[in-house]
């Protein structure tokens, strides 16, 4: 997507063909600086401090990982150390899990003196893959955004609400949840995005923000328990987000907050839908509210807020009462019943096992027998 009408994507190649660069995400909306990683470690600090986050996203960076560790040691050990290093990065997005995995299969019965090149091409495949993938959700989420669109008064604009980043910044690019999105504005459609700031970490707040407004799509931000009084009020069309890992039975694991979003749509009658690839689906998994790992993080990350000044400065505040104990959840699971419908790359399913099944026979089969 344009960034000023340049054209960035969220994770390259640098012109050396070896150290890999990404947008360092913890500094937006203030600053935009792209971060070098030369080494697998950077790979997986990158991730563990959010520097690039979003499961597909997450995915990418541990895949370029893998492709750092190769070209600095291509041996057997170094492979299985860079692969656990990189898979403690962050726990509940399964496309961390999936791209080492697609890693591996490339990389653990080859020559030594073939990783290297092997590593980088594959890296690069799962970037491009990412992009043709968050294209076909565009494509597929558009339907369904122009079939609600008909059914409004003439001049109306659909109001579409989300949660957390679910952009571009959280994938190579397009974005899941803002997939459609993009596509609805660029075709002349009149749509207008709740944001939802997205306590702790503000995602919605400085990067989907910033993300639809580089793009010039009419967007409001608001306080995160603001959406259940727009539903009631008609003010919201239809709520899309996107998800770290969705189960093969389609519970939806995604950033803390989308369950009670979810449980407002249904009480409302607002279609909620979520947009996922499908190396987001853990097709191993069927419940989700037992199954999914919750990642708990700093309770600096709820004490205190970053923002800039007036005069330019970005400076980091307490805002909790000094003393008081704080828990930072960082996910949470929707149960499959909440969810209308999931948008993929293959179609739009019923978020259910047959659904799903459906969509995606053979990893349905092998991997839910594994
Ligand atoms: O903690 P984050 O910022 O990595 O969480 C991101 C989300 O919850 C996104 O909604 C999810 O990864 C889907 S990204 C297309």
């Amino acid at each position: 997507m344009k960034i000023d009408g340049v054209p960035h994507r969220t994770i390259w190649l640098a012109e050396d063909g070896q150290t890999v660069e990404v947008i360092d995400q913890t500094k937006l909306p203030f600053r935009f600086e792209v971060l070098p990683l030369k080494t697998v470690e950077d790979a997986a600090n990158a991730i563990y401090t959010m520097v690039v986050r979003g499961a597909p996203l997450i995915g990418a960076t541990a895949a370029y990982g893998m492709a750092l560790a190769m070209a600095d040691d291509p041996s057997d050990d170094n492979l299985e150390v860079a692969a656990e290093q990189l898979l403690k990065a962050r726990p509940t997005a399964v496309n961390l899990r999936w791209a080492v995995n697609e890693m591996m299969a490339v990389l653990r019965n080859r020559p030594r003196e073939e990783r290297r090149a092997v590593a980088y091409r594959r890296a690069a495949e799962i970037c491009d893959e990412d992009v043709e993938i968050n294209a076909s959700i565009g494509r597929n989420g558009l339907e369904i955004l122009k079939e609600i669109a008909a059914k409004k008064p003439a001049g109306e604009p659909l109001n579409i609400l989300t949660h957390c980043n679910a952009g571009w910044l959280a994938t190579v690019d397009w974005g899941t949840a803002t997939a459609p999105m993009y596509m609805a504005h660029d075709s002349g459609m009149n749509i207008h995005v709740w944001v939802d700031e997205t306590r702790p970490r503000n995602q919605g707040a400085a990067l989907t923000a910033y993300e639809l407004g580089h793009h010039g799509v009419p967007h409001t931000v608001i306080a995160d328990n603001t959406g259940g009084h727009l539903m009631q009020h008609g003010k919201v069309d239809i709520v899309i987000t996107g998800t770290d890992r969705t189960t093969g039975s389609g519970d939806v694991c995604n950033k803390i907050g989308t369950y009670l979003k979810a449980l407002a749509a249904k009480d409302n009658d607002v279609p909620f839908y979520v947009a996922l690839p499908s190396p987001t689906i853990d097709f191993g998994l069927s419940d989700g509210v037992k199954g999914v790992p919750i990642e708990q993080r700093s309770g600096d990350e709820v004490s205190k807020m970053t923002g800039v000044t007036e005069t330019g400065d970005v400076v980091t505040v307490d805002i909790v009462a000094q003393g008081s104990p704080v828990a930072n959840y960082a996910f949470d699971v929707t149960p499959a019943r909440l969810v209308t419908g999931l948008i993929t790359e293959a179609g739009v399913c019923d978020a259910s096992k047959a659904g799903i099944a459906a969509l995606f026979p053979e990893r349905s089969r092998d991997e839910a027998a594994e």
